[in-house]
Parts: C-alpha cells; sequence; structure tokens
C-alpha cells in the first residue's frame, strides 16, 4: 500500500485512518495511543503514517488496511458529491450500503446518511423503486419508526436520508449472546408491532424485519430501520449474496418470500418479526444450517422447535404466539399486526393468548376436515381454552336447573294426586 506522501492531507488522513480503524474493532484505543506516541517521538528522523506504523506493528492486514482506505476514499466522495450534507463520519455498512453520520445544513441537524452501491443503482427499475418508496416511507410518521428524511442522486450516487439513531442494533446485543426476558422481549415487540401496523395501514411492507434493522436508542426506544428501502436485489439473490456472512443468513425470512411471492402482505412481515421474537426469548435462530439454501428450505418445510422446548421458562403462551406468527402457510398466522397486537398485550397481563387459540383451533379442524393426523393432545390442550370453559360451565348450570325445575313439577303432580 502506497504510504501517504503529501504530508498536508497527511493529518486528516491519519486521524481519519486511526478512528476507522478503532470503530472497525481492527485495533484496541491502546494500540491506537501506541501508533500515535510513535508517531510523535518518530516525527523528526523517521516520519511515518499511522497507517504504516499499524502494519509495522502488524495490529491491521495489507488488506484491512487497503479496505480502510478505499472506505476513507468513498466517504470522502459522498462528502464532496451530496450538495446540502456535511459526512461526518461512517456509522457502518452493511451487505449492501454504506451508513454515514451527516450534518444537513439547512436544518442544522444530525442526519444519517445511506448510500447505495453503484452496481445495483445502474438497474433503472431499481432506481425507480427507490424513489417510489423513499416517498412512501417520509410519509410515514412514528416514533418507532426511523424518520425518513429525503432520497435523491448527486453526481451518479443514490442516497437515502434518514433520522440518525444514537444507540445500538438488537442484532449487536444477540450477537454477544443475549437471551431476552419475556418482559423486555414483549416490550419491545409491542414496540415493533405497534410501527408495522402504521406502515401496514400506509400500504407499506417492510420485507426485511430483523434484529440488524431493529435499533434501540440510548432512552430504549425501539426504532425500525430502512422502512421503505427497496430490496436492492430479489431475497434469494441477496441471501445467497451473502453466504458465509454469519448474520448475513436468511433466518428471518418468511417461506412466501422465498418462493419469490410478488404480492407479499402484512402476514409476511408477521412472521419475520416471530422469527426474530423467537430470537430473542431462546437465544437461537429458528433454523439454522450451514449454507443459506438449507435455512430458506427449513423455512419452506422442516417443523420448528416451539421455543419453549429451547428455553424451558419460558410460558406456553409466548410459545404459541411465536408459533401462530411463524406458521408456514400465511392464513394460519395472524391476520394483522393488530390481531397480534391484541396477543402480546394479553400475555404482558398475565392472561391466555386468545387469537392464537382460535388459529390453533381452525387449523386443527382444517386438518380433520382434510384428513390430515392431528397432534391430539395439542390439539386437546388448545381446544380447551377459557372461552370453552365458561360456555360448558354455563351449559351445566342450565341443565342442572331444567333438571330441578322437572322434578319440583313431578313432586307437585304426585302430591296432587
Ligand atoms: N438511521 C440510522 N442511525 C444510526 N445508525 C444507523 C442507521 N441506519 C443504519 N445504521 C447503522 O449502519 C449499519 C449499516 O446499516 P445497513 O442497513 O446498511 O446494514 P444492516 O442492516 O446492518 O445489514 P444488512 O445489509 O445485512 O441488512 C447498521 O448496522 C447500523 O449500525
Ligand atoms: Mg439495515
Amino acid at each position: 500500500m502506497a504510504p501517504n506522501d503529501t504530508r498536508g492531507d497527511t493529518t486528516s488522513q491519519d486521524t481519519l485512518f486511526g478512528r476507522m480503524a478503532l470503530e472497525q474493532r481492527l485495533c484496541t484505543e491502546e494500540e491506537l495511543q501506541r501508533c500515535l506516541e510513535d508517531q510523535k517521538s518518530r516525527a523528526a528522523d523517521d516520519p511515518s503514517t499511522i497507517e504504516e506504523l499499524m502494519l509495522e506493528y502488524g495490529f491491521v492486514t495489507e488488506t484491512q488496511a487497503e479496505r480502510l482506505e478505499s472506505t476513507i476514499e468513498e466517504s470522502r466522495e459522498a462528502h464532496r458529491r451530496i450538495p446540502g450534507y456535511k459526512v461526518l463520519g461512517k456509522v457502518g455498512s452493511g451487505a449492501m450500503a454504506v451508513v454515514y453520520k451527516a450534518r444537513q445544513l439547512s436544518l442544522d441537524r444530525i442526519v444519517a446518511v445511506k448510500i447505495l452501491p453503484r452496481r445495483y443503482t445502474e438497474k433503472s427499475d431499481y432506481v425507480k423503486r427507490f424513489f417510489k418508496e423513499g416517498k412512501l416511507a417520509a410519509k410515514l410518521n412514528h416514533n418507532n419508526i426511523v424518520q425518513a428524511i429525503d432520497v435523491g442522486e448527486a453526481g451518479g450516487l443514490y442516497y437515502f436520508v434518514m433520522e440518525f439513531v444514537e444507540g445500538k442494533s438488537l442484532h449487536e446485543d444477540l450477537s454477544k449472546g443475549k437471551v431476552f426476558s419475556e418482559k423486555e422481549a414483549l416490550e419491545v415487540l409491542i414496540q415493533l408491532a405497534h410501527a408495522l401496523a402504521h406502515a401496514h395501514a400506509h400500504g407499506m411492507i417492510h420485507r426485511d424485519v430483523k434484529p440488524k434493522n431493529i435499533m434501540i436508542n440510548l432512552d430504549g426506544v425501539v426504532k425500525l430501520a430502512d422502512m421503505g428501502l427497496a430490496r436492492l436485489t430479489s431475497d434469494v439473490e441477496a441471501a445467497e449474496r451473502e453466504k458465509g456472512k454469519a448474520f448475513g443468513t436468511p433466518y428471518y425470512i418468511a417461506p412466501e418470500q422465498i418462493r419469490g411471492e410478488v404480492n407479499l402482505d402484512g402476514r409476511a412481515d408477521i412472521y419475520s418479526l416471530g422469527a426474530t421474537f423467537y430470537h430473542m426469548v431462546t437465544g437461537r435462530v429458528p433454523f439454522e444450517a450451514s449454507t443459506p439454501s438449507e435455512v430458506m428450505r427449513k423455512h419452506l418445510k422442516e417443523p420448528m422447535t416451539p421455543p419453549d422446548h429451547i428455553n424451558i421458562a419460558l410460558t406456553a403462551g409466548i410459545s404459541e404466539v411465536i408459533e401462530v406468527m411463524m406458521a408456514k402457510k400465511k392464513k394460519d398466522r395472524y391476520n394483522s399486526m393488530e390481531e397480534l397486537l391484541i396477543d402480546l398485550k394479553a400475555i404482558q397481563e398475565g392472561r391466555a393468548p386468545l387469537q392464537a387459540r382460535q388459529k390453533f383451533n381452525i387449523e386443527t379442524l382444517e386438518q380433520l376436515e382434510e384428513g390430515r393426523p392431528v397432534d391430539v393432545q395439542a390439539a386437546d390442550e388448545t381446544l380447551y381454552t377459557e372461552e370453552t370453559v365458561t360456555r360448558y360451565r354455563i351449559g351445566l348450570v342450565i341443565l342442572m336447573a331444567v333438571i330441578a325445575l322437572l322434578i319440583i313439577f313431578f313432586a307437585t303432580y304426585v302430591a296432587m294426586l
């Protein structure tokens, strides 16, 4: 790697290089500090850049340094190219795009700018969808949705401007092995279900609900990100592209998305939210495998291990809700986020999820009609809902009253004789 030989630029290049190496966890604070001190002490007789020192000490490899250089270059380009915004630095990158923290100069506020890679934006149909969905997303206004602010193109770069969320993603917690308690998980889920109910009511399906797109700000408010960001490729293509990346695998994708159905509805988001819920309360994704295609096959065909079989501390109610959310056929899932919210709030208040139980019962009846085998124990358990028991009790009381009346009537008749 050719070091920067224009010393005028070196300071800012050094600062950026050091800061990004630290951000991307390629080196520690102490290692960066050591490079900065050595740079000072060597300044007179052996001037070196931070990059050269990091390479010399083995804190970064040649390839890592090259990648950092190109990221710095990209962010400089973004800086020069997006009028009205001052790019302050990179906050992260996903499989397909890079996100920067920036200042929106007109309103003097901090925003996040997502820049799409050129290779995707060369497709004109994608660009059309990007603008159309960006505009729709900007119409949404909900405290649990990352606010879309602007979409645009400048100098061949397509960008999406949104509210900047100071905090962490749910993915960060899960990748550290955090298992959420029911209470904690429900608090997050209810906020997400409200966010999605709002989006669905405005005709928008998210299509990519997953822990990486769920952010939690410093006040603990949950923010659903990437709403209205048209998927860059088909879901299956995207999954294949992300091969080998532990968390890029399609762990949360709905079966109908895998099949490439075009007319997706809100139930696809219910499935993905269910898979996210599953991960939160069990510490595991619902279907694991070594390749994305195997994970997708399992979403399509394999029965899921009930969450309460993995985490036996879970209540049956929460497990039932997740199972209904993740039913393979969308008709067996909750019909809407509103219906799901009724059950989420019921469990939160210690009551039974009656919507889920009704679904179980309907499914059991359909199975019987179609002559498919029924899990009798599960069917029995779910058929005896509180509602059924109450109805049975009322029936019993009426029957007893009728018998008592008949006895009185009969006794009076005998006495009269
Ligand atoms: N509005 C935002 N405010 C602050 N940080 C954000 C915002 N949006 C995204 N980020 C950060 O930028 C990172 C990259 O986001 P991006 O959406 O490109 O990828 P991702 O969702 O993490 O992964 P993938 O591309 O696999 O879906 C995120 O991990 C997140 O930390
Ligand atoms: Mg994202």
